[in-house]
Order: C-alpha cells, then sequence, then structure tokens
C-alpha cells in the first residue's frame, strides 16, 4: 500500500527513519514518499493501459513542486483548478498537451494563462503552449473562453461537463456528480450545449467530461455515469458532432485503514471493458481516435504523505484524555470538515505495539483512548476524537497516516500558525522541498501598506 513501515518499533519512510526526521527538521511536517507516488501512479497505468489514457494527477490534491516533479518524470498529466495549480504544472514542466483545466469559475486571466499568454507578475512568464483541455463547466464560461481565444487568436479545445446526476455515495461536501451541485451541465443541457457551441472556429468543443466526486469506494458509479455520457454521446453523433475525448474525472479511493480501498486494477476491470470496444470499433470505422483522460489525486497521493506531530501536553479534562499537538484543523482539516478518520500512531513504540494494520482497533494490548487535538481556538480542532492509542508522553511524535491528498493542499494560516515544512524522501535521501514558515512570512504582504486613494 505505501512505503511507510515499522523497522524494530520506529517508523520509516522508505530508508528514512522519522523520529530522527521530526527532530531535525521539527513538526508539523508533511512527509512524501517519492517511491509511493511512483508505485501509485504506475498501478494505474498498468490497469488502464488497454484504453492508453491520458493521466492527469490532480493538483489540488498535493501541489508540492517536489510531487509534481517526481510525477511529471513518469510522464503524467495534470488536472487544474485554478491559474496558481496551472503555473506550478507549468513550472514541474509538464508539456501543455498534457495539462486539462476544470473548475466553475475560471477567470479571465486564468483562462489567457491557460492559452498560453501568462501575466508578467507569473512565475512562469513567457508565451507557452496552449493546454490541451479546458473542462467546460457552463455557457457562460464557453463564451469567455471562446471569446479570449478568438481575440488572442489561439485555438484550444474544451471538453463539456456534464453533470450524470449519479451519487457517487460519500461526504455531501465531496460529491460533484448529483443534479443538486454546482458542476457540469445536466444531460439534457449537454445536447442544447453542443447544438449551440459546436463548430466554434477558436475554441473546439471535442469532447465529454464528468467527475462524480471524492472518495468514490466502489465501481458501480462508475459504470453508472458512463453508461449515461455513452449514450449522450451517440445520441451526439448521430446528429453530426465529433467527440474524441472522454474524461472520466477521478475519485478512486485511498486506503485510509488497511486494505479499504479497491485496487487501481478493480477500477479498471469495471471501467476498461465499457470503452474499449467502442474505441477500437470508432479507429477502425473512422481512423479516429478517441482520447481517454483519468484525473486521479487521492489514489495516487493520500497514502504517499504523512503528517508528522509532536505532543506538546497530555491534559485530562472530566473523563476525556486529550492529546494537544503542534498539528491541528489547520494544517490537516480533513478530520474537522469531513469527519474523515486518519489512522494515528507514534513514530517511536514498544515492539507490543507496533501497529499489525492501520483501523480504529488495531488490536494490540493496553492501548488507552484519548482525544488527538491541535492548538487552534475552536472545539472543532481535532485530528481523531476517542482514539486507542499506546502510551505517549509530552515530546513524542505521533504520525497521521494517508495524508498525502487534501493535506498540506489545504492547511491554512488560521490563528496565524505558519504553514509547516514539506519533505520528499526518496530512499536514503530526504529533501526539504517547502521550508517551514517563519512569522516573517507571515507578514511578508502586510509590512508596506499602499496608498491607493485619499493619500
Ligand atoms: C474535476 C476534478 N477532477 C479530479 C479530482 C480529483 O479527485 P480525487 O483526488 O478523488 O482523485 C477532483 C477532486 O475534487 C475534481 O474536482
Amino acid at each position: 500500500m505505501d512505503h511507510f513501515n515499522y523497522a524494530d518499533g520506529r517508523l520509516r519512510c522508505e530508508g528514512v527513519d522519522l523520529t530522527g526526521l521530526a527532530s531535525r527538521v521539527r513538526t508539523p511536517t508533511y512527509v512524501y514518499s517519492a517511491g509511493t507516488l511512483r508505485l501509485h501512479y504506475q498501478r494505474l497505468r498498468e490497469a488502464f493501459s488497454a484504453l492508453d489514457p491520458l493521466i492527469c494527477f490532480s493538483v489540488k490534491s498535493c501541489s508540492n513542486l517536489g510531487v509534481l516533479n517526481t510525477l511529471a518524470e513518469l510522464g503524467a498529466g495534470m488536472d487544474v483548478v485554478s491559474g496558481g495549480e496551472l503555473a506550478r504544472a507549468r513550472l514541474a514542466k509538464v508539456p501543455a498537451n498534457r495539462i486539462v483545466f476544470a473548475g466553475v469559475g475560471k477567470t479571465e486571466s486564468e483562462i489567457i494563462a491557460a492559452l498560453g499568454r501568462p501575466g508578467d507578475d507569473e512565475p512562469a512568464a513567457g508565451y507557452q503552449d496552449p493546454i490541451a483541455l479546458f473542462n467546460v463547466e457552463s455557457a457562460g464560461e464557453f463564451e469567455l473562453v471562446s471569446t479570449v481565444a478568438a481575440n488572442l487568436r489561439v485555438k484550444a479545445r474544451a471538453a463539456l461537463r456534464v453533470n450524470p446526476d449519479v451519487d457517487p455515495v460519500t461526504h455531501s461536501y465531496t460529491t460533484t456528480g448529483k443534479a443538486e451541485t454546482k458542476f457540469g451541465v445536466d444531460i439534457a443541457r449537454a445536447r442544447e450545449f453542443f447544438k449551440s457551441y459546436d463548430g466554434h472556429p477558436w475554441l473546439k468543443l471535442c469532447g465529454v467530461h464528468v467527475h462524480l466526486g471524492s472518495p468514490v469506494s466502489s465501481t458501480e458509479p462508475y459504470v453508472q455515469a458512463i453508461a449515461k455520457i455513452l449514450t449522450l454521446i451517440d445520441e451526439l453523433e448521430s446528429v453530426g458532432h465529433r467527440i474524441d475525448v472522454i474524461n472520466i474525472g477521478g475519485g478512486f479511493a485511498a486506503d485510509y485503514t488497511s486494505g479499504q480501498a479497491l485496487p487501481a486494477k478493480a477500477y479498471a476491470d469495471a471501467i476498461v471493458p465499457l470503452l474499449r470496444d467502442r474505441l477500437e470499433t470508432k479507429w477502425a470505422k473512422t481512423g479516429r481516435k478517441t482520447q481517454i483522460v483519468l484525473e486521479p489525486g487521492r489514489t495516487i497521493a493520500a497514502n504517499a504523505g504523512v503528517l508528522l506531530t509532536r505532543v506538546q501536553y497530555i491534559k485530562t479534562s472530566g473523563s476525556k484524555k486529550f492529546l494537544i499537538c503542534d498539528a491541528g484543523m489547520h494544517t490537516l482539516v480533513r478530520p474537522a470538515l469531513y469527519q474523515a478518520f486518519h489512522f494515528i500512531w507514534p513514530t517511536s513504540v514498544a515492539p507490543q505495539h507496533v501497529p499489525m494494520e492501520r483501523t480504529t482497533k488495531p488490536g494490540v494490548p493496553g492501548l488507552e483512548e484519548c482525544d488527538v487535538v491541535g492548538p487552534i481556538c475552536e472545539t472543532g480542532d481535532f485530528l481523531a476524537r476517542g482514539r486507542a492509542l499506546p502510551p505517549v508522553a509530552p515530546g513524542d511524535v505521533l504520525c497521521v497516516f494517508g495524508a498525502g491528498a487534501y493535506g498540506m493542499s489545504m492547511a491554512s494560516r488560521y490563528n496565524s500558525q505558519p504553514l509547516p515544512a514539506e519533505v520528499l524522501v526518496d530512499g536514503v535521501r530526504a529533501r526539504i522541498v517547502r521550508r517551514r514558515e517563519t512569522y516573517a512570512d507571515l507578514v511578508a504582504h502586510e509590512l508596506d501598506p499602499e496608498d491607493i486613494q485619499g493619500a
């Protein structure tokens, strides 16, 4: 599942001891395993190889440049949802024709950057090629992207994000494929959309995109959604539209508890047969290739990253025991926001406390129930509640597993807490790929107030 394992009671990431690393780099710190990133990406590649898909790593799940560089070196494309993520993908030297851009609120300046004319203040300024695909979410957006493309005289391609009204059976906040969410265009409107916009000279409407939500723990929602969009594509093609791209989004699950998630192969076994014959028939009949796009984030990054946090204090209040740590909702918001489970365990333990598996009840003796909380002034600031843990003392380092996706990328500076450091481990090598923020960083944009009126 990943390269975070105990040896002689000490947790290691690949060849690096994490208790020692926490002392050197301090805490809180995110640690990523390059080997695990590669393993998960390659598993997806192999599982879906019959479709020869463009695999676009979802940058929102984990946007550190060290992580993006690791995946870009394997040939991964990137799925971005903002100009900032696009700038990161460009800095990671991802070829433009491997970048897709989703999101309901693309601004004009983001569109200009995606068309290859980044603004002067962007880190990768200068002319770039336009990206592979805009995943367009509304008529207004198509109008804006096509107008900007025409003004700049840059040709671009778009896929319509279709909302298939399929329940991904996940948290309501991360459900995106149901009719009542803000994402995409419903199937009835999709037909009208193609009628209105197909044939645009600057923005070629050539694909259909769906993304159901995250994490999607079974294959059934994909099967339902793909059946719906294939019916739509048949209808569209029967009246003369050409669909050359099918983007099935992301959402594959991760192992927050041991063995919880379906393997990549199980998703592929359900999805590939729905698309393969169709692709081959179309190729034989028309000589046209349909490009399949996947946008996985969590399934690649979640188990490739952990969060290290140090216990500051231990206190008892009423019948409850609290481990008060230097990481909290500002460092990892998923428990507070989604009531998400993350397995938490000390990085150094006695031999009898080495966990056999990552679950709520890991089946080792001598555990005590406690809440693992952070320093933030909110009762909702917790990493775990009522969690059985081995004996822990102030100063011990805890590891929060499965934190590589939607961890650091959702971290905040709430309570003026500087953002944590990020470390990328590759074999025995550990590199700081984002230095810990300082108090100077916190106020850097506030020190020189600028008069804009009435000076
Ligand atoms: C459009 C789109 N694609 C892909 C993803 C990635 O999802 P996941 O990280 O679950 O694979 C998301 C996440 O919300 C998304 O909004």
